[in-house]
């Protein structure tokens, strides 16, 4: 074939905060940013990563899409929440076949939904160290209502679902496409997002530990919401720093913010505390990449480093990509960097259905 074929997707994140849309281009060996664009959501149109408000969400990606003036109609999307359950079992060594034959009665030790209403899949890690007949799989399940629901909106704002991944594994592939080469140390890939924390520790590069928590940056809102009678939208607006719609002073506010980030860093330092207790491998985490609207938070980075004695920093999803500088506001796009995560990884995602 004479031209290559495209065979990016558009990255689509569905957040419950906001939806993103990142777009890349694949030039062989680098990628460009071609769109990147974000939209707020009402407060309750997705609740625990279940869809409340289909209609309002299909009315912000198409929004989004017009202004950003996409023209991709193939999308890699993404689920979290409960609907998604991530564990490590061990199985006796076998092969793939096998494993795909008895995968579903292995899960229903595992998975507490009826084995009918998810649908499977499983990635083989290797033997485990301490056990040589056996080995390590990852098991996912994901229930088939909310697959559908998500399905349903990708479909209704007139785009085609290419990949429906996990927020978790999209988070993993941003990291490894930014950080290869640094892929040895144990690091906890931590996603603030506006109502759900997702912890995934690689190992080697390899998902060790995931966990998923039900709080997030909302708390922050709620929280500035009840201390000083605001309403959702002005206390979002003041979490962001923009104190002229609630006349709230500055320290007030700060004060506030600040009590509900302590509750935020302590579900977090559990959950590592969780980790390094249950020695599912024998070395400590080393670093923490933070990601999502949570890593906005002021000094959030300080806050989880004092609490867990870890190293943390922001992760940058646009660490190995070019942004062409005459199309995009580098400060925005810096600022807006850890929001990005999870969509760019899934916009690295190969629509493998179009062949060269
Ligand atoms: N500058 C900022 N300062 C503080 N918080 C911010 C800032 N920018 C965004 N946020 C918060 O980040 C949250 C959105 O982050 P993000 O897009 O990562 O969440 P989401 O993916 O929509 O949610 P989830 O993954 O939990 O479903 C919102 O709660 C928003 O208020
Ligand atoms: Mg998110």
């Amino acid at each position: 074939m004479l031209f290559r074929k495209d065979k990016t997707l558009l990255g689509l994140n569905i957040g419950s905060g906001y939806v993103k849309m990142v777009e890349l281009k694949d030039s062989g060996s680098v990628r460009t940013l071609s769109n990147f664009g974000m939209a707020a959501l009402p407060a309750d149109a997705i609740v625990d990563g279940a869809i409340m408000d289909a209609a309002a969400i299909v009315n912000a990606v198409v929004n989004l899409a017009t202004n950003l003036k996409i023209k991709k109609k193939r999308i890699s999307t993404s689920i979290s929440g409960h609907s998604v359950i991530v564990k490590k079992i061990m199985l006796p060594l076998m092969d793939e076949n096998t494993i795909e034959e008895t995968i579903q009665q292995e899960a229903t030790q595992h998975i507490p939904y009826d084995i009918h209403d998810v649908n499977l899949d499983f990635q083989i890690l290797g033997s485990n160290p301490d056990n040589p007949d056996n080995m390590d799989v990852v098991l996912v399940a994901v229930k088939k209502d909310t697959i559908n629901d998500y399905l349903q909106i990708v479909e209704d704002a007139g785009f085609v679902p290419v990949v429906v991944d996990v927020d978790t594994f999209a988070l993993e592939n941003s990291y490894e496409y930014n950080y290869e080469g640094e892929e040895n140390a144990v690091v906890a890939l931590v996603d603030i997002g506006a109502n759900l924390i997702c912890i995934n520790i690689l190992h080697d590069g390899v998902t060790c530990f995931t966990r998923s928590i039900t709080s997030g940056s909302r708390l922050i809102t709620e929280q500035l919401q009840k201390k000083f009678s605001l309403n959702y939208e002005n206390a979002e607006l003041l979490k962001m720093g923009s104190l002229e719609n609630s006349k709230v002073d500055g320290s007030s506010a700060l004060f506030a913010i600040n009590e509900a980030a302590f509750s935020i860093v302590n579900e977090i330092d559990k959950a590592i505390d969780f980790f390094h207790t249950s020695s599912i491998v024998e070395s400590r985490v080393e670093k923490i990449l933070l990601s999502g609207g949570g890593a906005k938070i002021p000094n959030i980075t300080k806050l989880i480093t004092t609490s867990t004695g870890i190293e943390c920093e922001i992760i940058n999803p646009f660490r190995n990509i070019i942004i062409p500088e005459k199309k995009f506001d580098l400060d925005y796009i810096e600022d807006i960097a850890p929001l990005a995560a999870v969509a760019t990884g899934l916009a690295l995602r190969k629509d493998e259905a179009v062949r060269k």
